[in-house]
């Protein structure tokens, strides 16, 4: 089939598409070889050299008619009113073999009264229509990696299944649509195709949710978007998605959008909704005042990682131009700043070193402090693929996460450690490495620098770094620790994935440094399916890092205080530039409860939300004279703003994103802005009424000035990404089509560069008071502070945010299924409701922090990571006890107070 269809014969077929294995099912695509017997299925008989082979005989188009004519028989003949007239493959094949009559009439019998399954919030089920292809059961086992579907019975009876008396939402099903897509009928169909008809035009666009950055074709009926589908083409999720990026985009309509915007004197007072001079000329105004009054560092501003990358560059310019100070910082801090540290001090760039196809070469994976199945899923997914290949795996993490045990993926070794105890594993990982002989010497005498690494080598072989003085540190046991070790330096390819489970803690760059020790001691870096990978959290984290969005960093991760590549930019910019690195999220708040900062304009990011210890960083919001935000709902920090800029949805943007593997993909508009403004048209607007000129006619002079001054992005262009799909920095001319595995000869700093990591605990210590260790993460059907996905069905899985404890630390305490606890820190209470498993061990408990209403933050601590600052919210010293009511403390944060969302 696949020969004849590259030789531009297309075969009648029905259960065989190019993204699933050849099944043969159907019997639609039979044809004849010469010297053989019987007509063969074409989609699953190999092509022979030499081989005679015709696809249209009469023979074979009367075989076909009657296996369609089987088909129709049982179908309903609605097809003028079904949602999928036009798109229908058994429509489409029973015209291409001629089918004009059903010699067995419709009076025999037939499934066509079967009930629809309407449960999913997203798609139906219409068994009536279903033809048993299996498409669908092979797409969520191929594809996405879920098995959540069967063919049940068999003959006539045959059908398919999501388990024993299950419907689509109760079963395993993770709504990932990849059975949708595939469905040649209508059985499995989007809702929304059938609730606004079939799609008229299409463009192609890039997720607004995750680093994984998937790639989607956006099918429209004039300004309506009525479905997305991943894009085949699209090179980090080649066609395949997750339930956020497919179906939970209606958010970005949804009425709680503010459209214009909002000015207030204080925050005690009402809002006032005003054209966008007013609110331009307000906001300029009060940030001149403050800065007259209390100089020229007294205001600042963050940029978002949820933002496009030119969006994020015309914020830090803004900040640097226009404010003529560098106090720039970005939400990346609160999760990927130890990524960027760690990975530039030992290699030489802050970014992951393989492109996500890479793990299709790995044949040992360790993934620390991530759970790819609900943060990473399109990746997960490509990940599974490769472990039900034969590659194994290593799990270090204090969760049972599913990739530990899910169906036909199995760890080989899951190192359950203490929250808080990643340095300590590292170390001993890295002792093993080198008292049994598992350094590739060959490659660290080529690429390393020998006086790190000899200092490094004596600082991991003491016995304090063993695996036995280990375990007692970490809570696992040597010989696994051991035994894990010696898989990941034996590979022979070796590549390490980890998340924020590695970043947010008080070592997060330490770990980092550590990983990338351990790589380049065993000569894991440099070519496939091995590598150092963050994976990012959110779409553009990668990209607000790349943009200069740090105090201390011009773009491109070049220091300010370079007094050349300072020059490059105020050449270009016509202006003197600030050389005195400025204040990070956390010296922001406290300098604003000092008095001194007074003013802020924060770009897509709910600090009050998201940010550790809430009762401070209120305390310093509500300090200021001057909060700026531009977001696309009222948030929590709404409550202390001055200004609301309303921003635009990822549908009505124009510009690029960079994903976890630095692939910068373009994000185009779909639909016109909702305000009225792009975004970064209103950020120039505040610049010019700030007395400094930005005079961009669209995003793409934005890109070209990116690209002329950020070494790393100069061979990109809109032009150039609309001819090549997408590309990974660096893009240059050296490199026009991007950099998918990074250093391949030679590290991007010269010498790879080894640093001792001693483990340091914690200075969070359980104690008799907080006797329980709190670590958080993310849900798969949730996104972050959840402004958009709460927004959206997808609540339906989450309503809200529980806290997981262990049986045994819940028969302690008395704390039942189900039951609402209060969870408490030397920092605040908070209360949610408990459920007991086994997942986390005794003396950690877990939960998510996508409902405002939780306030998980609250109770979060103000230590952070040494080098960065990156907020430790992994390990919080808590207390857990059952509670009858919402607290004090929650009454007086959330009581009246907060932001009412509705679903
Ligand atoms: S639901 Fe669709 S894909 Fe699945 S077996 Fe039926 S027709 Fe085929
Ligand atoms: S939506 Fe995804 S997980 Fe659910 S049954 Fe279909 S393929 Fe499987
Ligand atoms: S995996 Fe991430 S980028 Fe891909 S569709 Fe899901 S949320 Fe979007
Ligand atoms: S397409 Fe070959 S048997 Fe169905």
């Amino acid at each position: 089939m696949r020969a004849a269809a590259e030789t531009g014969i297309s075969i009648p077929k029905l259960c065989s598409t190019d993204s699933l294995n050849a099944f043969g099912s159907c019997r639609l695509c039979l044809v004849e070889i010469e010297g053989q017997q019987g007509m063969p299925a074409s989609c699953s008989t190999p092509v022979g050299e030499g081989m005679a082979v015709r696809t249209q005989t009469e023979r074979l188009a009367k075989v076909r008619r009657g296996v369609m004519e089987l088909y129709i028989s049982d179908h309903p003949l609605d097809c003028l009113t079904c949602s999928a007239n036009g798109d229908c493959e058994l429509q489409d094949m029973a015209g291409a073999v001629g089918l004009r009559e059903v010699r067995y009439g419709f009076d025999g019998e037939n499934h066509l009264d079967l009930e629809v399954d309407s449960s999913n919030p997203y798609f139906s089920f219409d068994p009536s229509k279903c033809i048993v292809c299996s498409r669908c059961v092979r797409a969520c086992d191929e594809v996405q990696g879920t098995f959540a579907l069967t063919i049940e019975g068999r003959g006539f009876d045959s059908k398919v299944s999501t388990g024993p008396g299950e419907n689509f939402l109760d079963s395993e099903c993770v709504s990932c649509g990849a059975c949708v897509q595939v469905c040649p009928t209508a059985t499995l169909m989007e809702k929304s195709v059938i609730e606004h008809g079939q799609p008229e035009h299409s463009v192609i666009t890039t997720c607004a949710y995750c680093g994984v950055g998937c790639s989607f074709k956006a099918e429209m009926k004039g300004n309506q978007l009525v479905r997305m589908v991943p894009y085949r083409d699209g090179q980090a999720n080649h066609g395949h998605s997750c339930v956020k990026g497919r179906f939970a985009f209606g958010y970005a309509t949804h009425p709680d959008r503010v459209l214009k915007p909002l000015i207030r004197d204080k925050t005690s007072d009402a809002w006032r909704e005003v054209e966008w001079d007013e609110a331009i000329a307000f906001t300029a105004n009060r940030f001149e005042t403050i800065q007259a009054e209390y100089g020229r560092k007294s205001i600042g501003g963050i940029t978002s990682s949820r933002c496009t990358n030119e969006e994020v560059w015309v914020v830090q310019k803004l900040i640097r131009a226009g404010f003529k100070n560098t106090n720039v910082d970005t939400c990346a801090r609160v999760c990927h700043s130890p990524t960027g540290y760690g990975l530039k001090q030992t290699l030489g760039t802050s970014a992951g070193t393989q492109h996500f196809d890479s793990v299709r070469e790995a044949d040992v994976i360790v993934v620390i402090g991530a759970n790819l199945t609900e943060a990473h899923p399109v990746f997960a997914s490509q990940m599974k693929r490769r472990l039900r290949e034969g590659a194994r795996l290593i799990v270090i993490d204090p969760r049972g996460i599913d990739l530990v045990r899910s169906p036909h993926v199995e760890a080989r070794h899951h190192l359950q450690l203490l929250p808080g105890t990643n340095v300590a594993m590292i170390n001993a990982f890295a002792h093993v490495v080198v008292t049994e002989g598992y350094v590739d010497e060959e490659y660290v005498v080529a690429r390393c620098d020998p006086e790190s690494f000899a200092e490094w080598r004596e600082f991991v072989q003491r016995p304090e770094n063993s695996p036995e003085a280990v375990a007692k540190v970490t809570g696992v046991d040597a010989q696994q620790i051991r035994a894990a070790a010696r898989l990941y330096a034996g590979g022979p390819r070796s590549a390490i994935y980890y998340g924020l489970g590695v970043t947010e803690h008080s070592q997060g760059s330490t770990m980092v440094m550590g990983m990338a020790n351990i790589a380049m001691a065993t000569g894991n870096i440099g070519f496939m399916g091995v590598g150092v990978n963050p994976l990012r959290g959110q779409n553009n984290v990668q990209g607000s890092c790349d943009m200069g969005s740090f105090p201390h960093e011009l773009p491109g991760y070049r220091p300010v205080t370079d007094d050349t590549v300072r020059g490059t930019f105020e050449a270009a910019w016509q202006v003197e530039l600030d050389a005195e690195p400025g204040l990070r999220i956390p010296n922001m708040f406290d300098a604003a409860i000092a008095g001194e900062y007074r003013g802020m304009y924060i770009q897509g990011e709910d600090l009050a939300q998201s940010d550790p210890n809430t009762q401070h960083v209120e305390a310093a919001l509500d300090s200021m004279d001057c909060v700026v935000v531009q977001d696309l709902f009222l948030n929590e920090t709404c409550r202390f703003a001055h200004v609301f800029l309303p921003g635009t949805s990822f549908l009505e943007k124009d510009g690029t994103f960079t994903n976890a593997e630095r692939r910068i993909n373009r994000v185009r508009p779909v639909m016109p802005s909702q305000t009225g403004m792009a975004e970064w048209e209103v950020t120039q607007a505040l610049a010019n009424a700030m007395g400094y000129p930005m005079n961009y006619a669209n995003a793409a002079e934005i890109m070209d000035e990116i690209a002329a001054l950020t070494p790393t992005f100069s061979g990109v262009s809109f032009d150039h990404l609309d001819a090549v799909g997408s590309v990974q920095w660096p893009c240059n001319e050296a490199a026009p089509l991007g950099t998918p595995v990074m250093h391949i000869d030679q590290f991007v700093r010269g010498k790879g560069k080894f640093f001792p990591t001693e483990f340091v605990p914690t200075e969070e210590r359980t104690t008799r008071r907080f006797p329980l260790i709190l670590t958080t993460g993310r849900i798969l059907s949730q996104y972050n502070v959840g402004a958009q996905t709460r927004r959206t069905p997808n609540s339906i899985w989450s309503p809200e945010d529980v806290l997981e404890v262990h049986p045994h630390d819940a028969e302690l305490r008395g704390i039942v299924e189900g039951g609402l606890v209060a969870v408490s820190s030397r920092k605040g209470e908070t209360t949610l409701h408990a459920t007991l498993t086994d997942r986390v061990p005794p003396g950690v408990v877990y939960t998510t922090f996508h409902h405002p209403e939780t306030g998980a933050n609250i109770v979060t601590t103000e230590f952070s990571d040494w080098a960065t600052n990156c907020p430790e919210y992994k390990v919080t010293a808590v207390q857990v006890l059952p509670a009858s009511r919402r607290t004090e403390w929650q009454e007086r944060v959330h009581g009246g107070k907060a932001q009412v969302v509705r679903i």
